[in-house]
């Protein structure tokens, strides 16, 4: 774990005082933690890379309670960490220093659902899984899904405008999110909270929160539209020999399988043995350099699974895949899902885990693995590739017995360069975070990275939202 103190200086914020305590346990009587033990797993981030040293807790139940507490913290010159699930992979959700986390776990009530138009208002800290079972409850589903469902927030989706499993059928958060509210440093509240797909009324001033990684304000409620829960749903797990051949077999699924397709993941061979050798998943499939997971989603079990035996067919007979096998069942679909889902938990058991998330343009975007297995040899343990193939997004990660940083320096900046260099983005949904925030030059010009930092500055004149995190100081 990497500890700041003394690699970064902490600016000038007030410290929490016993007059602070005070004033923050007669606001929220017995949700004020300030236990060392209980606040540990709130001060480390889920890869175990990043520890802050925050010595107080808050947890609000309503959105009166976050104005109060940040208006508070904004009067007193204290600065603060919005903390969901904690499962940000950039450091983002983890103070630097001694920041006040402000926990949305107590904030996990859903406010509203329409049963026509699929809207659906809740608080910032529902469980993105939770909030899946409620609505398959009533004939819908969330329209986004990933690894961390069972502990990440809305909010912190939201706040890291994260992409994950489903964006390739549903779309990205900037077009399902419908309304928001978010209490801004000074303790206003701001109720963009409206369901309404069409609104053209002025700037659209939920895409601000929208992947501001708490430095803008903090979230405390959201309106998303919901799509209906598909009544047939299949996933193939197949084996292919190269690259080529993955990208051949993208485009003759979207020819084929045109708007039943819900998902195109892939993984090469070294993140199924992670998941083999760490989870002790069974891998159906012969060993091949690269696995491609398709699902469908419609609404005729017929029509999806006619549509679905042509296009196997054909990727058979072309000789584009040499192996596959097609789940209809619940238990098997969980099953095969389980190998790509849980690379990034079956990672974590293998080391060190150096961790990139890039845009790359799909035909070039494996090159970059190849690359930089041949760059590291045997210094590294692992490379592994793996991603949203469908929405051009790499995964690629490395690991090592221990942290490295002569690792570090032959993976930084080469990723981010060649990243650049093919006009890609050096983080396409985690987030900048504390980890990648000084890179975002790669990615945004100056003018783009100086109009950031005057609207932060606008909003949160003190800096008191989230320091350190996702854009450089404007000094
Ligand atoms: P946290 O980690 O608590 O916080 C993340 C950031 O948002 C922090 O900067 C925090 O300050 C801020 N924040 C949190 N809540 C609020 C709020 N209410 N208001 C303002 N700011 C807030 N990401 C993807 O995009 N796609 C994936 O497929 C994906 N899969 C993952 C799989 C695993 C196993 C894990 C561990 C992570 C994965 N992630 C993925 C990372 C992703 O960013 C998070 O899982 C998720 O979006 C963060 O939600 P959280 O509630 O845990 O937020
Ligand atoms: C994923 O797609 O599995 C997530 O984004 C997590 C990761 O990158 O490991
Ligand atoms: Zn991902």
């Amino acid at each position: 774990t990497q500890d700041h103190k003394g690699i970064f200086t902490r600016l000038p914020f007030s410290e929490v005082t016993d007059k602070d305590l005070t004033f923050f346990k007669d606001l929220i009587p017995g949700r004020v933690v300030t236990d060392e033990d209980d606040l540990k797993s709130h001060n480390i981030d889920w890869l175990r890379t990043v520890r802050g040293h925050s010595k107080l807790l808050l947890r609000p139940k309503n959105t009166e309670e976050v104005s109060n507490i940040l208006k508070y913290c904004n009067d007193r010159n204290l600065a603060v960490t919005p903390q969901g699930g904690n499962t940000g992979l950039v450091g983002g959700s983890v103070p630097v220093f001694d920041e006040i986390i402000i926990s949305t776990a107590l904030m996990d009530k859903v406010i509203s659902f329409d049963q026509v138009s699929g809207s659906l208002v809740c608080q910032c800290g529902c469980i993105l899984e939770s909030l899946n079972q409620y609505l398959e409850g009533q004939g819908y589903i969330m329209p986004l899904d990933l690894g961390a469902k069972g502990s990440c927030h809305i909010g912190g989706n939201i706040a890291t405008n994260a992409g994950g499993l489903r964006l390739l059928r549903y779309g990205s958060l900037r077009g399902t999110v419908l309304g928001l509210e978010a209490v801004l440093p000074n303790g206003t509240v701001l109720n963009c909270l409206n369901s309404l797909r069409k609104d053209n009324t002025g700037y659209d001033l939920k895409q601000l929160f929208i992947g501001s990684e708490g430095t803008l304000g903090l979230i405390t409620a959201i309106s998303i539209l919901c799509p209906r829960k598909p009544s047939s749903v299949n996933v193939a797990l197949l084996g292919c020999e190269s690259f080529s051949k993955v990208l051949q077999v993208f485009t003759l699924c979207r020819d084929l399988l045109g708007e039943i397709l819900s998902a195109f993941e892939f993984q090469d061979l070294e993140s199924m043995n992670v998941v083999q050798t760490h989870l002790k998943l069974m891998n159906p499939l012969q060993e091949s350099p690269f696995y491609i997971l398709i699902e469908t989603a419609g609404s005729s079990v017929q029509h999806d699974e006619e549509k679905l035996n042509v296009f196997l067919a054909k990727a058979l007979e072309s000789g584009l895949v040499n192996s596959g096998t097609v789940a209809t069942d619940q238990s098997k679909i969980k099953s095969v899902w389980a190998l790509r889902e849980r690379i990034t938990e079956a990672l974590a058991h293998d080391g060190y885990v150096y961790k990139y998330d890039l845009s790359i343009p799909v035909e070039k975007l494996y090159a970059l693995v190849e690359e930089t297995r041949v760059r590291l040899g045997r210094t590294a343990k692992r490379v592994v590739g793996y991603g949203h193939l469908g929405d051009g997004n790499l995964h690629l990660n490395i690991t090592s017995e221990s942290h490295s940083k002569s690792l570090v320096a032959a993976l930084e900046p080469f990723v981010y360069e060649w990243t650049a260099q093919h006009c890609g983005s050096i983080s396409a949904e985690h987030g900048l975070g504390f980890k990648k925030r000084n890179h975002i030059y790669y990615s945004k010009s100056p003018e783009a990275v100086q109009l950031m930092q005057i609207l932060k500055k606008l909003l949160d004149p003190k800096g008191i939202m989230n320091p350190y995190k996702t854009i450089p100081s404007s000094g």
